[in-house]
């Protein structure tokens, strides 16, 4: 009778590869569920990388992915060959940040780009923002999503347009915390006078912006060779400062309003198969747990958290701070926009009719009157606004008003009412900073800044 069990040592062979399936499997899972312990008990940092188009950003951040091993050195290798080949030949630190096909050739970021990394103190989400004039308002979407700012100044080229325009910005969105790179300093021979001349632009530029630059570490570095970023270097004996990495752990974590109402504002929407609707976004304030009934502001769409995940693990809660995707059942794709805001239903996101705020005119050719209609920049939002009402002019030093003006112009500040041409979540910034700061654009560039004071919501 033919036997159907097999031959002894072809079973045994059998057992080992299932053994060995098996305990590849739970490794596997050990890794995970270390990793998991690992990142938990780090608290978690976003922060953004900004200035000047060509400062050197996004060749920092790559530097510093390679330096950390999460870059390995093959990849390097293959972008430096990519890079050659587009007439690039500097950019292959750059290109782990810049992956679209425009960007690679054009030797410049376009739009945000987001990487993990950690210190030994913290889980950083890595935001790197363009630098260049034309794409101001992805910086600003960047900045929104910020705990702390790197600004990059080429100690070649000094303190420039957006150098300016990006520390401005980083301000008005409520970021208190910077660090300064100043890099390039190979271009410059690494030599003291030259880090000493362009350290003090940028002192008084963060000084007259309000920045307590006390606190500010100038950190002398060249991104392209690594000097000062993870490693010391030995060419600037002159500076006993913090390495980009030790700063970075000098970095606090920001208060955490958990006992607030809900607001995410969402900064994207993807369809996952399998995973269905996934908006991702930060969470401002409140809290987020699967289970919830939420509701997307203006449109009101409501439907259920299924699902939470942040670095690609699933997380039982979101906090302030976090940066997630999370699943929801029973809203489409279509019915989510970038600029909406979840909240609960008990306490939705407030859509305005119209709003007051307090702005400051920093840069207008002519002046700012009745019936102006710039575009705002607001929290993940962008939307047209329409001036309706200059109530006041206050004088700037003393904050005394200065009665009902006709016009604002460079250099003023004063109360106005503006109404939204579309319907927009618009908060007031006593009661959700995050949403209530915004920044007004025209002409390609920033011409105003403000703090929301009061918002008249729309009737349902
Ligand atoms: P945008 O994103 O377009 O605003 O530019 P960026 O600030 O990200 O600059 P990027 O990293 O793309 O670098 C621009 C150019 O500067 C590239 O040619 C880099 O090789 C060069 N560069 C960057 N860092 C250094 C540095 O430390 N030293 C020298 N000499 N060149 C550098
Ligand atoms: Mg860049």
């Amino acid at each position: 009778m033919p036997t159907t069990s097999p031959h002894p040592s072809e079973s045994l062979q059998r057992n080992r590869k299932t053994f060995k399936k098996r305990y590849v499997y739970n490794l596997i899972v050990l890794i995970k569920y270390l990793r998991g312990v690992v990142m938990a008990k780090k608290d978690h940092l976003n922060i953004v990388f900004i200035g000047h188009v060509d400062a050197g950003k996004s060749t920092t951040v790559g530097r510093v992915l390679y330096e950390t091993g999460k870059v390995p050195e093959n990849v390097i290798r293959k972008l430096k060959e990519e890079a050659e080949k587009l007439g690039k030949p500097t950019f292959e630190f750059a290109y782990v940040m810049d992956t679209m096909k425009e960007e690679r050739e054009r030797g410049l970021t376009i739009d945000v780009s987001h990487q993990e990394f950690e210190t030994p103190k913290y889980h950083f989400t890595i935001i790197d923002a363009p630098g260049h004039r034309d794409f101001v308002k992805n910086m600003i979407t960047g900045a929104s999503q910020a705990d702390a700012a790197v600004l990059v100044v080429s100690a070649k080229d000094g303190v420039q347009a957006q150098t300016k325009e990006h520390a401005f910005l980083a301000k008005v969105l409520g970021i208190d915390q910077m660090i300064v790179l100043l890099s390039k300093m190979d271009a410059v021979d690494y030599k003291e006078a030259d880090y000493n001349k362009v350290k003090n632009e940028v002192t008084n530029l963060l000084k007259g912006i309000g920045y307590k630059v006390e606190n500010i570490p100038i950190i002398p570095a060249s991104s392209y060779y690594g000097d000062n970023l993870v490693k010391r270097s030995d060419k600037t004996p002159y500076y006993k400062g913090p390495t980009l990495f030790e700063a970075l752990d000098t970095l606090k974590v920001p208060p955490k309003p958990v006992d607030k109402p809900l607001r995410l504002p969402i900064q994207d929407v993807f369809t996952i198969t399998g995973h269905g609707t996934v908006p991702v976004g930060r969470v401002e304030t409140g809290k987020l747990k699967p289970g919830d009934t939420v509701v997307f502001m203006p449109s009101g769409a409501k439907g259920e958290v299924k699902r939470i995940e942040m670095h690609h693990q699933e997380i039982p809660e979101a906090v302030p701070g976090d940066n997630i995707g999370f699943n929801v059942k029973g809203v489409e794709r279509k019915d989510i926009n970038r600029g909406d805001v979840v909240g609960h239903p008990d306490n939705p996101p407030k859509v305005a009719e119209e709003f007051t705020a307090q702005i400051v005119v920093l840069n207008h050719p002519t002046a700012i009157t009745v019936g102006y209609t710039p575009v705002f920049h607001i929290h993940t939002a962008q939307f047209a606004g329409k001036i309706v009402e200059l109530i006041e002019k206050k004088d700037p030093k003393t904050g005394q008003s200065a009665g009902k003006p006709d016009f604002l112009k460079t250099g003023d500040v004063g109360v106005v009412r503006i109404k939204p041409v579309k319907p927009v979540v618009v908060e007031k910034f006593q009661d959700f900073p995050p949403l209530g700061r915004f920044a007004i654009r025209d002409m390609g560039m920033t011409v105003a800044a403000g703090i929301v004071l009061d918002v008249k919501p729309k009737s349902a």
